[in-house]
């Protein structure tokens, strides 16, 4: 698949939740050939090492341009969210694969922690364009970061109690599945690995497909640097790399490290 590099211009940069922002750029080609799942590199300024390009997912392609979510964490992130509209910003992407949203399953079970759930807003409107139900569980710290925009059948879990379920978002999946009855589903999930392997270790012991996207510090973000592993059960060299073979894969293929 093709790959563009552009410097593109800022057309929206504002905050949706505590420490987190929506930052939309104009990308006529990024926005045209895009899958829900994949990623990009931004380079936000020359002055940080400027090889270390930072990963994010498309949230969702909006005509020509392409809308992405981001916590406010460290040294990069603060630079981006102190960027006007007018503003340019380095990109590189997309990179990565998507979600396998295609397929035999009747009901998509979205489970987002944190801002892991990014990259759903785009894979809901694919699933619903293709007629797949979708239930979205979002788990959260607290209900100021809860980012519910253009989702769809909101499931809410925080960690504190202060909005909807009181508990992991694992846990209220859990709880949902016990009082409803749910045709066909198949798991998307993204978010914090210990969330990951939650939902590894749910979705298997109950037979359920259930696809992940893994998070992995990345240097280079195209397969070069070797710097994202995991290990992979049918992969021929025992691990994959997340920037290229992923960041989706399907749960029963990783293996988590212990902490
Ligand atoms: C495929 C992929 C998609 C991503 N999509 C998004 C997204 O849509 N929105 C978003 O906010 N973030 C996303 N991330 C994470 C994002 O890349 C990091 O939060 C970002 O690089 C932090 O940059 P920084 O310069 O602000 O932080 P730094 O100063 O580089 O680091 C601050 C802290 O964050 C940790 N960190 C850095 N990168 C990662 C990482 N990739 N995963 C986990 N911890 C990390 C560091 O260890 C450190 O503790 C994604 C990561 C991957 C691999
Ligand atoms: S980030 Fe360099 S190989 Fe994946």
């Amino acid at each position: 698949m093709n790959k563009f590099q552009r410097e593109v211009a800022i057309t929206r940069n504002e905050p949706v939740a505590r420490d987190t922002y929506a930052l939309r750029v104009h990308f006529p080609e990024l926005s045209a050939i895009v899958e829900p799942g994949q990623f990009v590199t931004m380079r936000v300024n020359d002055t940080l090492n400027p090889l270390l390009r930072r990963p994010y997912s498309v949230s969702r392609p909006i005509g020509d341009e392409c809308e992405f979510l981001y916590y406010v964490i460290g040294k990069g992130t603060r630079i981006l969210a102190r960027k006007r509209v007018g503003d340019t910003v380095n990109i590189l992407g997309p990179l990565g694969n998507s979600f396998g949203f295609n397929g035999d399953y009747e009901t998509a079970v979205l489970v987002g922690g944190g801002i892991g759930v990014a990259p759903f807003p785009f894979l809901t409107s694919r699933l619903v364009d293709h007629g797949k139900k979708v239930v979205t569980f979002l788990g959260a710290r607290t209900a100021e970061m809860v980012l519910s925009d253009n989702l769809v059948n909101l499931q809410v879990a925080t960690d504190d109690g202060t909005a909807g379920f009181h508990g992991t978002v694992v846990d209220c999946m859990d709880d949902w599945f016990g009082a409803h009855s749910v045709a066909k589903p198949k798991i998307f999930s993204c978010g914090p690995t210990p969330m990951l392997a939650a939902v590894q270790s749910w979705s298997l012991g109950r037979g359920i497909p259930c696809e992940l996207s893994l998070e992995s510090e990345m240097a280079c973000g195209f397969g070069i640097c070797q710097g994202c592993p995991v290990e992979h059960r049918h992969a021929e060299r025992t691990y994959a790399l997340v920037c290229t073979d992923g960041p989706c894969f399907n749960a029963e293929d990783i293996t988590f490290k212990r902490p």
